[in-house]
């Protein structure tokens, strides 16, 4: 007898055998849909006594392959523990289970004035739990950080069902080792985390946003740092090479700006604050810029709607390279002053090996999203020679002080390349310390470590 709620089916266990990256699928052994923070517990405690493997799962939209159950074992998907249980209004916090989705949680917050401002571009499809696995960045990392700036504290479970606790509910703790963010990150390797106390901030009353037109994309990454040397932190800088927006429009069968898709690159940048007047100057003060360092055309959102319009493009690129065919994606990220020499990298890379790549990202915090696309590449090529590309694309990045993951994690695609940024005594700490969570090594197996 399997505990209550683990269901073995075959259409269930095909329907959690895949997440966002590439086309990758391992069939789970069952999947486990817990619907109370103590079915989860019998889930593991069974599951553990068992030997048999966990792999933690939120909304599924990892680009690692996070959650592949690639050593087979149980999907355990945390999405019917998706209660906000508390908006603490006066200490500015919200206690939420691991299977909210994100843009609930974001809404539901804003409605009382409030602010959660990890924004990933999946938003209407991922989960707290899953963000805080892969500590998820999103559009507005530039100014409020990422996933792990807004989270306090942790309840969660061993991987033999024992609870484990950490950090507290105030915005400051300098009490002995940080398991809080030691599970940040950690990628469902750990621990399943099942609740998290979050941080929130006063919402903005006000956003303006401007489009930036560059002749070609390495300008446009280039302006990046003159923007931000100008005395101005926008809410984000995203990045659109050409080829990037004439993926989006296909994928919503809409045109941009006329004449936008003539550009070479895009910045799709955002300021938010509460005196709209002030905005307008900053708005103003970045076009300057932007203008002194090359842009020849800017588009200022006048309504709601134009800038939905906007960000609704910059939003759909994941999924408008994903539908247009094979592809890997790689989540680089270097300090902003080495953006323009790495997309150079990606393009000599392209031009050494005989692959087309879409570029774009968010270029405020320096992490440029790059997808090697298959097309017409022959499976020797796309095998063996593709993965020798990114390895020297790694290379790259790691030497000007850069990593391999700015958002995506490493999972199960990217773990190849680990040695790149770590040294031998360092990935044995990393097990180490694994061990000392998984000493069986059930929690989510064949991830991170090489
Ligand atoms: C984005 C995802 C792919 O930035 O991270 O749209
Ligand atoms: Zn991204």
């Amino acid at each position: 007898m399997l505990p209550a709620g683990v269901d073995s089916s075959i259409a269930l266990r095909e329907a959690y055998s895949h997440d966002w990256t590439e086309d990758l699928r391992f069939l789970p052994d069952a999947v486990a849909r817990p619907t109370s923070v103590e079915e989860l517990q019998g889930i593991l405690a069974y599951a553990y006594g068992h030997g048999i493997p966990i792999i933690p799962a939120g909304g599924r939209t990892g680009l690692s392959g996070g959650m592949l159950p690639v050593c087979g074992g149980w999907v355990v998907s945390l999405e019917r523990l998706n209660q906000i249980l508390h908006i603490d209004t006066a200490n500015l916090q919200a206690i939420v289970q691991a299977g909210v989705l994100t843009q609930t949680l974001q809404e539901a917050v804003e409605a009382v004035g409030l602010f959660y401002p990890p924004d990933p571009s999946s938003r209407g499809s991922c989960t707290i739990g899953g963000n805080i696995a892969h500590n998820a960045g999103g559009v507005r990392a530039v100014k409020y950080g990422t996933t792990r700036e807004y989270v306090l504290g942790l309840e969660a479970f061993l991987p033999d069902g024992r609870p484990l606790r950490t950090g507290s509910r105030t915005l400051k703790n300098s009490t002995a080792y940080n398991l809080t963010q030691l599970l940040v990150g950690s990628e469902g390797t750990l621990a399943v985390i099942h609740t998290a106390t979050l941080k929130l901030l006063p919402k903005p009353r006000h956003v303006r946003t401007l489009l930036l037109g560059f002749p070609d994309a390495r300008s446009a990454i280039a302006a990046v740092v003159d923007i931000l040397q100008s005395g101005i932190l926008p809410t984000a800088i995203e990045f659109m090479e050409q080829e990037a927006v004439r993926f989006g429009e296909a994928y919503l069968g809409e045109r941009l700006y006329p004449g936008a898709d003539e550009l070479g690159g895009l910045l799709l940048i955002e300021v938010d604050g509460n005196h709209p007047e002030a905005l307008e100057a900053e708005c103003a003060q970045m076009e300057e810029v932007a203008f002194q360092a090359g842009a020849q055309k800017s588009w200022y959102a006048q309504s709601a709607a134009e800038r939905e319009q906007l960000w609704r493009l910059r939003r759909c690129l994941g999924i408008a390279v994903k539908s247009s065919g094979p592809y890997k994606e790689e989540d680089t990220v270097v300090p902003r002053t080495a953006l323009p020499e790495l997309l150079d990298k990606v393009k000599a890379l392209g031009r050494q090996y005989g692959f087309r790549s879409v570029c774009y990202g968010h270029v405020g915090d320096g992490n440029l999203h790059v997808n090697i696309l298959r097309e017409n590449l022959p499976a020797d090529v796309w095998e063996k020679d593709i993965p020798k590309a990114v390895e020297e694309l790694f290379r790259f990045v790691v030497a000007r002080g850069g990593a391999l993951s700015g958002e995506h994690g490493i999972g199960w695609v990217q773990r190849r390349y680990m040695p790149i940024q770590f040294s031998p005594d360092e990935l044995e700490l990393m097990r180490a310390l694994k061990r000392v969570f998984d000493p069986k090594g059930l929690l989510n197996p064949g991830k991170i470590f090489p």
